[in-house]
């Protein structure tokens, strides 16, 4: 049978394609160290899964109606953008999706022809720019300087915009940066996209994951231009351990949720009405289990981030959002005798049974991903096994003549 030429395009997921291959080596009874995955640790808070359960045994079990969300849970949804982001939408103005990924694609085939271009800051996102291809539009990258923890200048944004211009993608906190847009230099991207013919996908799904001083700026809140020109996306699966629950929202401009509507209606009839059930309890339930995973967050990101730059050859920005360190690990590629992040990984997890993404994914290949998403013991013995490595080819490239480059060895 002949694939696609969409299909055969697009790549696989490396963030679950690393997750499946841990896995794979955990089963067969390796002992895998993983920071692969982007998911909390943490188990669904119980109101919640209670909040579902009830709705189960009350026969919430039909179609949901309409497609785009039951009515209380997109009012839920506007509840949270007026608590928590100073937001004021409409359930019109809302629908509720099956995750964040299937958001992001939603939004991407709604608004982006062939040919256009979608400007997407890097580090990014590993699925940004394939929703982009698949969609026909070309991915316009623009990359963040480290030294500014690798955001973007209003200066780089204003350069990147072309008479092709659609849409900017933009997400903060980030993955898999881990760092956070300060409200002045959210403000000052705005400005920038104001009143030109550009939508911004802000993906805010880590913003109540945010450390230190920091305090998120949601892009629509920016100003009257701003709010009408974004699409908020957010959803259960970071804030309230979520993930297998696949629910996410998208908050915007009505005709553009009537648009999205009708690509839900055909593609999945919406998402799971039980489930609507339990985002409602999240957004407007309790509040407290997610100050608690906040704060473990916070410190474990401290903590990875410490030991991390204690290594020879590795710098790393501070995480003050999201559950991600991205190390700059290029300055051990050559004692290591590697020349990629591929690489890198692939020795890493060859030599130590530890488990990190390959930067490449992201954008970036001089880094690494990890996800603190997990408890302190597995951090700690991940960073024990890493240094080991890391400190054992800095004696060795002491004592021997340097490894041979990669490119002699083709
Ligand atoms: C930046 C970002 N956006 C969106 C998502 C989608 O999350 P979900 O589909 O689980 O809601 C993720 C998940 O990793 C993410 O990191």
């Amino acid at each position: 049978m002949k694939l696609s030429k969409r299909v055969l395009a697009l790549a696989e997921s490396e963030t679950l394609a690393v997750t499946a291959k841990a896995a794979a080596m955990r089963a067969a009874g390796i002992d895998v160290i993983s920071f692969g995955a982007g998911e909390p640790d943490f188990d669904t808070p119980e109101n919640v899964k209670e909040a579902a359960i009830k709705a189960l045994r009350e026969g919430q079990t039909k179609y949901p109606k309409p497609a785009a969300g039951i009515p209380a849970a997109r009012q839920a949804v506007c509840t949270k953008l007026e608590r928590e982001n100073g937001l004021t939408y409409t359930p019109n103005q809302v629908i509720i999706t099956t995750g964040g990924k299937m958001a992001c694609t939603m939004v991407v085939h709604a608004l982006i022809n062939p040919g256009d271009e979608v400007i997407i800051p890097v580090p990014y996102w590993v699925s940004y720019p394939e929703f982009v291809r698949l969609a026909g539009g070309k991915p316009v990258f623009v990359r963040g300087d480290e030294e500014r923890d690798f955001k973007i200048t209003p200066e780089q944004l204003a350069a990147a915009i072309t008479p092709r211009t659609r849409m900017l993608i933009f997400n903060s906190p980030s993955n898999p940066g881990g760092f956070t847009y300060t409200p002045d230099e959210v403000r000052a991207l705005a400005a920038v996209t104001a009143g030109k013919d550009i939508a911004v996908l802000a993906d805010e799904i880590y913003d109540r994951l945010v450390y230190g001083d920091q305090r998120p700026l949601s892009f629509a809140a920016c100003s009257p231009e701003a709010y009408a020109q974004t699409l908020t996306l957010n959803g259960g699966s970071k804030t309230y351990a979520m993930t297998g629950w696949r629910v996410g929202y998208v908050a915007a401009p009505e005709p553009v949720i009537k648009a999205l509507s009708k690509l839900q209606s055909q593609g999945t009839s919406g998402v799971c009405t039980f489930v609507q059930y339990g985002l409602i309890e999240a957004l407007t339930g309790p509040q407290d289990e997610v100050e608690r995973m906040r704060q473990a967050f916070a410190q474990r990101g401290a903590h990875i981030h410490q030991r991390l730059t204690a290594m020879p050859g590795v710098t790393c920005c501070p995480p003050t959002g999201a559950f991600y360190v991205f190390p700059n690990v290029s300055g051990t590629y050559a004692r290591l005798g590697v020349t990629t992040s591929g690489e890198f990984t692939a020795k890493v997890l060859e030599e130590t049974g530890v488990a990190v993404v390959p930067g490449g994914a992201f954008g970036s290949d001089q880094h690494v991903r990890l996800s603190f998403a997990c408890g302190m013991e597995q951090i700690d013995e991940g960073m024990n096994r890493l240094e080991k490595l890391l400190k054992g080819a800095a004696a060795t490239s002491r004592s021997a003549p340097p490894a041979e480059p990669a490119s002699a060895r083709r």
